[in-house]
């Protein structure tokens, strides 16, 4: 098939130049992931070792049942050590070693590390940061996304690899770039951006109104004078900041999708995905790249070795399965050592087992890791990998074979439900990145609050209720949800207040926390109180915002415990589900519900303590008759999530109590290969899998 019939075919376009640009939110064709079995393995880099070591890694692989493996992911200068000369020999025998062993890969695009050739040939193509220092390699991500000879170099190699190795059968999928996320504010990325915001804003007086440059003499005259938001004297227009955070992510996104389209034109058709990043920092606007992606993945890098990491891991799952909107790949995960502040701590080999089953629970298709045999050298030489320093000899290699054997086991769950989702949830939490851009803006009524623990700290309530969570992207067809939360959403559009409206009126319960609704999308506050865009349909009005001290709480009439903010609000149309009862707030409202069409909308105008928000979401879950997975079992410390496959469910156990739970159903663990139809005990920190009929009940009989 010529290259052009081949893009055709995957239902790519072409420019007028005969290359293939991707097709504007084409429904993939690799959709949903399905693999036969669930992938296992890592990051492999066998060009940091000589060939002795690339046996014995194939050898290890093999025992440890390693079934995939992610190459090339930094190998651009092993791939093309000078412009246009390419060395594809290594990577050749490297994979016939992986294709006798029975062992397939993603191939990654070198992207998102230019070697030095390119850096001195293209000192315009290395980003520069908001202070002016253009930096240099020496690490890695140094390119600057919107410069021609980077985008070009980047096109040139994807096509290269997809010519040589695009249609070999062990090629799992493409893995374009890695973690996309270099903000430039150099010169290519103001041209870029002035290109943007001419298409979103038409003309400069439309600019000009949005951004509300009459503030601090920035009325723009040129479209010239425009740039990203460099290091000024004092504060940023927060309308600029967030409209470069949008521009950056679809500046990305188009240069992820010319790899893409490149991929496509050579002919080869292996779904495509694109490695995301969480928890740290948000630099894509996810909703709009999972469009473009085949199957979408996610790197998960937990913050704790703590019990919450368990949570953490719930929330990289479900948010990761909802941008998918079904399967998806864990494309990376700590090896062993969770970095938390200066020092390296050691996963468990229970934590180890009992992390990878929580993302397979929740949809993930795969459990890879960060990296297969940890790096003698280089930057990330004391990053852990499956392989640590020791060998294969170790006892944390002997986790890894337990854990190869152990997926090998549930492989059944692999499988797909003919229809409907893939976990059954009833609550859904909005989620959009302009949420996050909006609150790292700075100088806010409180730069204490973050998007990310917002969001989060709703999530780990329906967790700690064993409740399933779906995320829903604005806009989407809610009316499944019987619950719908919006946790600090600050910029509404019209179009999306009046889908909240369609929702409430429809039958939902919609749950909207403090700085939910604020400004419009250029973060203009809407006047006359707040939440602007929705007083109307929650039936207040906040005349001022209060946040409290750092560390102070204070109580509510229902005794539920606020830190962080309070408002003053007036409940216009709503009636008062608590009041506040310290000083002069005393005795106003402080969560209102109003009854909208079919449905209601509550208002929380308190940031609840962890504890409070919990104690309130389960009520609010138990009145709308919602329940957990599983009766009893979170109060128990044991964590259930039923995944849905094909003419089975699959409970998925983890149990992070202290006794043992003991439950029964009308199924067998695919672990122990005990059937739980007159009991099957958890004990403390472990696992099962239960595969039973589609909807068969369960419950815990003891413990
Ligand atoms: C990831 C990255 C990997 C490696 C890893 C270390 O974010 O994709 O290449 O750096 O972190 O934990």
């Amino acid at each position: 098939m010529s290259a052009p019939d081949a893009a055709r075919a995957v239902g790519a376009e072409l420019r007028s130049d005969g290359a293939a640009v991707q097709a504007p939110s084409a429904a993939s064709p690799f959709a949903p992931f399905a693999p036969p079995q669930f992938l296992f393995g890592g990051d492999w880099s066998p060009e940091q070792w000589d060939r002795a070591t690339w046996h014995e890694d194939i050898a290890l692989m093999q025992r440890a049942k390693v079934n995939t493996v992610s190459l090339g992911i930094f190998s651009w200068s092993s791939l093309e050590p000078s412009e246009g000369v390419y060395e594809t020999g290594w990577l050749e025998e490297v994979i016939d070693l992986l294709t006798e062993a029975g062992i397939g890969f993603f191939l990654a695009t070198p992207t998102a590390s230019p070697p030095p050739w390119f850096t001195r040939a293209h000192p315009e193509a290395m980003p520069v940061r908001p202070d002016g220092v253009r930096l240099t390699h020496g690490s890695r991500d140094t390119y600057a996304i919107s410069a021609p000879a980077y985008r070009a170099a980047s096109r040139a190699i994807a096509r290269m690899l997809a010519e040589r190795f695009g249609d070999h059968p062990g090629l799992r999928g493409w893995h374009l770039h890695n973690e996309y996320g270099t903000l430039d504010h150099g010169p290519e990325a103001a041209r870029a951006f002035r290109t943007w915001l001419r298409a979103r804003y038409g003309t400069l007086e439309e600019l000009n109104r949005q951004w509300t440059t009459a503030f601090w003499s920035q009325g723009y005259g040129e479209w010239e004078e425009i740039t990203p938001p460099r290091t000024t004297q004092y504060l940023h227009n927060p309308a600029q900041q967030i409209d470069f955070r949008r521009f950056s992510s679809d500046e990305m996104l188009a240069a992820m999708g010319e790899q893409r389209g490149e991929i496509r034109a050579a002919g080869s058709r292996a779904p495509v995905t694109t490695n995301f990043m969480l928890p740290s920092w948000n630099h894509l606007e996810q909703w709009s790249w999972a469009d473009e992606l085949d199957v979408v993945s996610i790197d998960h890098y937990l913050d704790t070795t703590g019990p919450d990491a368990e949570t953490h891991i719930a929330y990289g799952g479900d948010l990761t399965r909802s941008w998918s909107g079904g399967p998806w790949v864990l494309m990376e995960q700590n090896a062993s050592g969770i970095r938390i502040g200066d020092r390296t701590l050691a996963k468990s080999r229970r934590q180890t087992i009992r992390h990878s089953l929580g993302y397979l629970a929740r949809g993930s298709q795969s459990s890879l890791f960060f990296q297969w045999r940890a790096s003698a050298g280089g930057s990330e030489q004391w990053h852990s990998g499956l392989v640590p320093h020791a060998g294969g000899s170790t006892r944390r290699f002997e986790t890894v074979c337990e854990l190869g054997a152990l997926l090998e086991q549930i492989t059944p769950a692999v499988s797909l439900p003919a229809d409907g989702p893939l976990i059954a949830a009833e609550v859904g939490i909005l989620w959009h990145a302009d949420g996050w851009w909006a609150l790292e803006t700075p100088h806010l009524p409180s730069d204490a609050i973050s998007y990310s623990d917002e969001v989060r700290a709703t999530h780990r309530s329906f967790w700690r209720a064993g409740i399933p969570t779906d995320f829903v992207r604005p806009g989407a067809d809610a009316s499944g949800y019987r619950l719908l939360v919006v946790p600090c959403l600050y910029p509404l559009s019209e179009t999306q207040v009046a889908w909240l409206e369609d929702y409430v009126a429809g039958g939902g319960e919609l749950v909207v926390t403090y700085l939910s609704g604020i400004s419009d999308p250029s973060l203009r506050i809407v006047p006359g109180g707040y939440p602007g865009r929705l007083r109307d349909l929650l039936g207040v009005r906040v005349e001022e915002m209060l946040p409290l001290p750092a560390g102070e709480q204070v109580a509510l009439d229902t005794g539920a415990v606020v830190e962080e903010w309070t408002e003053l609000l007036e409940a216009v149309d709503a009636q008062p589900l608590a009041l506040y009862s310290h000083d002069e707030l005393r005795g106003r409202p402080a969560i209102t519900r109003a009854a909208r069409g079919k449905g209601h909308a509550v208002y929380l105008s308190a940031r609840l303590r962890q504890d409070s928000r919990d104690a309130f979401l389960a009520e609010t879950a138990a009145r709308l008759g919602i329940s957990a997975t599983l009766t009893g079992a979170a109060e128990r410390g044991l964590e259930a999530v039923r995944r849905r496959g094909d003419g089975a469910d699959f409970l998925f156990l983890l149990h992070h109590g202290a006794e043992p739970v003991t439950v029964r159903g009308a199924g067998t663990d695919l672990v122990s290969g005990s059937s739980a139809a007159r009991g099957l005990a958890v004990e403390p920190g472990g696992w099962a899998v239960i595969a039973l009929a589609p909807d068969a009940p369960v419950e815990i009989v003891h413990g």
